[in-house]
């Protein structure tokens, strides 16, 4: 029997930190968030006490993991957009790598000696052979992916120096919310696929764009991997009991190991929810991969993780109360083309 103890989860208040926060109480774990409040919302944090402060406040990030008596973190406050990025990487350097730095300086002082980051699959760039393993050559292209994978180096030196040990979860696209109900999918700006079309398809905005109709894909269209947040909570629980049974540190794919295209997805939108999705067809964006989609046998073989929702449809069901769209029964449904 695995001890339970308080871990710190720095960003619960965001979309999938409050995912992961109600993973972790539902195991009997105590989520003890760490959050700015920059993008996140208090009133996701309902599963442990909240801590507003900010990961550069080496000593209230300290002082909270001493007052818990916290042995793990689970790191996920980060700022997130890869345009934001580009047209701001001072703010990428400062919040990530900083923030990674004084957390870790604080994980030193209070004796935390094991950290589970939220890296992505922004870290391995636009590589050439599909599906990406975790040997794949990490060559980011864009700030938000350097920084991420300046946090996987500085968790291997320190390491090597100070014997924090960590998993490194390289999520692919972060989708759906929670299948109860008590979380919702967030942001603000939105920026991600299925958020922006459920949104469009709501009237919540004008037609979707969608970037790129001429890529080598099944319809022209990008290929992502889309991973249920709640999937993605449940990776995180499985990283921490492989800690805290002394596993080695690792860096692991989190995906589902299926790609699905973005004329797709608005498919299983109308699927989904009964409405289509509007939108026109744009010229491809700079830097967009035609593909990503993850080789997940690692995660697998060392964790025992698969994905338990791996169905775009269901995905998309668990969304779409989010922006105000009610799912239609399960029997009305088609098959997506393919
Ligand atoms: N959403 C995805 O598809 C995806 C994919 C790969 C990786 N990730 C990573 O997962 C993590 C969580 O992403 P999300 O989509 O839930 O984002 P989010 O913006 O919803 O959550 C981030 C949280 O961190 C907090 N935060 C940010 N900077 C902080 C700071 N300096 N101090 C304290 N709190 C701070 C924010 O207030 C917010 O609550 C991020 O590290 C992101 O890079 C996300």
């Amino acid at each position: 029997m695995i001890e339970r103890s308080p871990i710190m989860v720095t960003g619960g208040a965001g979309f999938i930190g409050s995912h992961a926060c109600k993973a972790l109480s539902d195991a009997g774990h105590l989520p003890v968030t760490l959050d700015d409040l920059s993008t996140g919302n208090r009133d996701a944090v309902k599963w442990g006490p909240l801590a507003v402060a900010g990961l550069q406040d080496t000593k209230a990030v300290a002082a909270a993991l001493q007052a818990h008596g916290v042995r793990m973190v689970m790191h996920f406050a980060a700022s997130a957009y890869v345009g934001e990025s580009m047209r701001d990487p001072a703010l990428y350097y400062l919040n990530n790598v900083g923030g990674m730095t004084s957390l870790l300086a604080a994980c030193r002082a209070a004796r935390v000696d094991k950290v589970i980051l939220s890296s992505s699959c922004a870290t391995y760039g636009i590589p050439d052979r599909m599906p990406i393993t975790e040997d794949t050559p990490q060559q980011p292209v864009n700030p938000y992916g350097r920084t991420k994978l300046i946090c996987e180096q500085m968790l291997q030196d320190y390491e090597a120096a100070y014997g924090i040990r960590h998993v490194a979860l390289r999520y692919f696209n972060a989708a759906g919310a929670d299948p109860e109900g008590e979380l919702f999918e967030c942001h603000d700006p939105e920026t991600h696929l299925i958020p922006l079309a459920l949104m469009a398809a709501a009237g919540q905005r004008g037609p979707l764009e969608v970037f790129g109709s001429d890529y080598a894909t099944r319809d022209g269209s990008c290929e992502r991997d889309y991973i249920h947040v709640s999937d993605l909570a449940r990776g995180h629980l499985l990283a921490a009991d492989y800690l805290e049974t002394g596993g080695e540190s690792c860096a692991l794919n989190l995906g589902t190991g299926r790609g699905y295209t973005v004329l797709e997805v608005l498919a299983a939108i109308k699927q989904a929810t009964g409405v289509a999705v509007p939108y026109r067809l744009s010229p491809r964006r700079a830097g967009d991969p035609p593909m990503l989609t993850a080789d997940v046998s690692r995660a697998q073989r060392v964790l025992g993780f698969k994905a338990a929702c791996p169905d775009l449809v269901q995905i998309i069901r668990d969304a779409a109360p989010s922006f105000g769209l009610n799912p239609v029964p399960e029997e009305a449904d088609a098959q997506i083309p393919a």
